[in-house]
């Protein structure tokens, strides 16, 4: 008889999620009411059956039109710490948690708003969801990158509680270059630095992000199987690949589980973890990513300590706190 993935799931971090797409629609709809913001669907039910998507895009623009419920710092306090409670069921005992500062900033909420609601939330984390945390704001690639700059620069101002940038939204025809310049000024102010890429884009957008960008890990990062010799560099430098295979699915970015490529990338001898991305969406927390992996590829009880391990020494803590955790 075989074990249940759940009896044995090791402690994990989570290196990649959006806290904007830890939005639970019965959560979207309670902020709705409490903020006279009204959603284009009867109900919860009627707005997470709606999460059937085609594309990135697709998603995007359910993902943007939800988080118009979100409004004030409480607001973004209440998403944050419903995502802790949740992902502490799941066995993540630290995690790198993104947000996407424009995305408020274009509603006219805040930029001080949403990082105290977030980050007074992340402060009490250890305490009170035994979950260590670091906030990571994330840049759209589809935005003019002077704007980006600006609200660096703002962050930066505000002596806001980062640990590093990011770059997501539409990849497509927005290659890492254009973002030269917010990364440069992102590592000259001693931050960390992460991009989405190879999600739906080449593997020539993961090759810019290293190049480029200087990014220290790379988001998604599929189509790097594509790119033989960017294997053989990415195993050797041993770069951290935030691998997210339900949403990979659940965006058409790959036909089905079984063809995704995280398989070959730990064949490969990459360091990936498996993430969640954007959990309600996809209909799965990172337990619920173990679960469906384990299942699809019949991983055994070394390969799952692997991306759990590797989740932790992919991580932005510094090495003696991930030692700690290993
Ligand atoms: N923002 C939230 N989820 C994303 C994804 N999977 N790709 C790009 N941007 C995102
Ligand atoms: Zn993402």
């Amino acid at each position: 008889m075989t074990t249940p993935a759940s009896a044995s799931r090791p402690p994990r971090a989570e290196l990649h999620v959006h806290i904007e797409g830890t939005l639970e629609p019965e959560l979207a709809f309670e902020l709705a009411a409490r903020n006279g913001v009204a959603l284009p669907y009867p109900d919860p039910a009627s707005l997470r059956a709606a999460y059937e998507f085609e594309d990135l895009q697709s998603f995007l623009d359910l993902y943007s039109a939800a988080m118009s419920v979100l409004r004030t710092e409480a607001d973004f306090a209440d998403l944050t710490r419903a995502y802790l409670v949740r992902a502490a069921r799941a066995g993540v005992r630290h995690a790198e948690i993104s947000f996407d500062p424009q995305a408020h900033l274009v509603r006219g909420v805040p930029l001080e708003d949403v990082v105290n609601g977030i980050a007074g939330v992340l402060e009490r984390s250890e305490a009170e969801h035994g979950i260590t945390t670091l906030l990571i704001a994330a840049f759209h690639r589809d935005r003019d990158s002077a704007d980006a700059l600006d609200v660096l620069e703002r962050l930066l101002a505000a002596d806001a509680p980062i640990v590093g940038v990011g770059l997501d939204n539409a990849e497509v025809g927005y290659p890492p270059g254009l973002f030269q310049a917010v990364y440069a000024r992102a590592e000259e102010a001693g931050l960390r630095r992460t991009a989405h890429a190879g999600e739906e884009g080449p593997a020539q957008n993961i090759r810019d992000a290293l190049d480029l960008l200087h990014a220290e890990r790379i988001d998604h990062g599929i189509a790097v199987v594509d790119d033989p010799e960017l294997v053989a560099r990415v195993v050797a430098e041993q770069v951290p690949f935030t691998v997210c295979p339900v949403s990979n699915v659940r965006l058409r970015a790959v036909p089905a589980l079984a063809e995704h490529p995280l398989p070959a990338m730990i064949e490969a001898g990459m360091l990936v973890s498996i993430n969640s991305d954007d959990p309600p969406y996809f209909g799965a927390y990172v337990d619920d990513v173990d679960d469906a992996v384990t299942a699809a590829f019949d991983l055994t009880r070394e390969q799952r300590a692997a991306l759990a391990a590797a989740s932790f020494s992919g991580s932005f803590l510094p090495p003696d706190r991930v030692a700690a955790y290993l």
